[in-house]
């Protein structure tokens, strides 16, 4: 069983290459489930058929479903929500406003998870690819499962404290059946999930991006913090790449730009390796166009493969009560090095090549005490 989980900035293409990845997959004979977990959904439009929180087999051995979170939270998580919507209600917040407020921070992420969890324990896949929702809610979502027996036990205690101080008051609202029976049984599901995501044989990570200088930022992001939850990442998709050149100035002025940026990617992902998918003329829906996709991408690789495994590719670590950042170089011989903050971006200069990563923001704000290279590993010391 394996989980592929698409990874980036909005409109980057990550629902093209999850569908071009699954279409690729199932192709090669091996049972996949595509699911999207973003509530603005395009999955249906990239296949170009329509789909529902039910798994639909869109061709042999390609399975897709949309999860509605919201319609999912209403349906069958009413009481919960009605719950919470009635305490704030009762404390003075209009219906409208408490029924938007009553969706608990969290609650969303933790639906998609279950759906992922679900998929994966069915049996029914050799394959789940994720189409993920744009990075910020996304690396939530991933962050979720570590703290969700913390979240839980915080519902449980509000719960336990609603009924201690308002019952009177409450207990016309109260759910019938008691919906906190189920969190226990929710955060096993998380953590069995949690075990999986971190699970380097299972889960896959990917970045989408195009050679364009916010989308590497936020794709650099996306690795900073896929490395501190300890998950790992195994290839960065450049997408909507233009042709090597072109007798139109105002295109090879693109074309020009993009080569700096596609430069910068490879500095950057250094050591992961990195796929590129030309920007295409036409629209790139339907499983056939999808499919050809997928082959410009990964050509005779199984997409379905774990492509990178090496060690992580950062780590941080407390080290005698200060942050050490370690960066992973091999086959990187140092013999000039430069390293400045610019903001919450760190410039390491090696040699004659620059790579930046975004800081996680423990690090922001600090300045750094000193940097040394052992092993491979160039490592970063922050002052407190
Ligand atoms: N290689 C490509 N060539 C041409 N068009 C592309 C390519 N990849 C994606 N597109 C188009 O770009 C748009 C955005 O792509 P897509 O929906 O896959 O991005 P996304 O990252 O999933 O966006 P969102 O963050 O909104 O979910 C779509 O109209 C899609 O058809
Ligand atoms: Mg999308």
């Amino acid at each position: 069983m394996r989980i592929i989980l698409y990874l980036g900035k909005g409109g980057v293409g990550k629902t093209t290459v999850s569908a071009s990845t699954a279409t690729a997959i199932a192709r090669r004979g091996e049972r996949v489930l595509i699911m999207s977990t973003d509530v603005a959904h395009s999955l249906a439009d990239a296949l170009g058929v329509e789909l529902s929180p039910t798994p639909l087999e869109v061709e042999q051995n390609l399975f897709a479903m949309e999860v509605n979170v919201l319609t999912e939270i209403r349906e069958n998580w009413s009481e919960l929500y009605s719950y919470f919507s009635s305490i704030l209600m009762h404390d003075g917040a209009n219906e409208v406003v408490a029924e938007e407020l009553a969706i608990m921070p969290g609650m969303e992420e933790m639906i998609s998870l279950r759906y992922i969890w679900k998929a994966a324990k069915s049996g029914n896949y050799d394959v789940v690819v994720v189409d993920a929702a744009p990075t910020g809610e996304t690396m939530r979502l991933l962050g979720m499962p570590e703290s969700y027996g913390w979240y839980s036990e915080k519902i449980g205690g509000w719960h336990s404290k609603a009924i201690g101080f308002a019952a009177p008051l409450l207990s016309k609202f109260m759910p019938k059946k008691n919906i906190f029976k189920l969190m226990p049984e929710v955060n096993e599901h998380m953590k069995e999930l949690h075990t999986m995501l971190q699970d380097k044989n299972i889960t896959t990570f990917r970045v989408v991006l195009n050679p364009e200088n916010m989308v590497i930022k936020e794709a650099l992001r996306v690795q900073t913090y896929l490395n501190l939850f300890g998950y790992k990442l195994d290839a960065a998709i450049v997408n909507k790449v233009l042709p090597e050149s072109s007798s139109d100035q105002y295109l090879q002025c693109l074309i020009d730009l993009q080569a700096k940026y596609l430069k910068v990617i490879e500095n950057c992902f250094f050591p992961v390796p990195i796929f590129r998918a030309k920007q295409s003329t036409a629209e790139v829906i339907t499983p056939d166009r999808l499919y050809e996709l997928s082959q410009e991408i990964f050509a005779d690789q199984n997409p379905s493969a774990v492509l990178y495994s090496n060690e992580k590719t950062q780590t941080l670590e407390k080290i005698n009560g200060k942050y050490v950042l370690s960066l992973y170089l091999p086959n990187v011989e140092v013999t000039k090095l430069n390293v400045n903050i610019k903001g919450d971006e760190l410039l390491i200069d090696i040699n004659n090549f620059r790579k930046s990563i975004i800081l996680p923001n423990v690090l922001v704000g600090r300045k750094t005490e000193g940097a040394d290279f052992v092993s491979g590993n160039l490592n970063i010391t922050f002052a407190n």
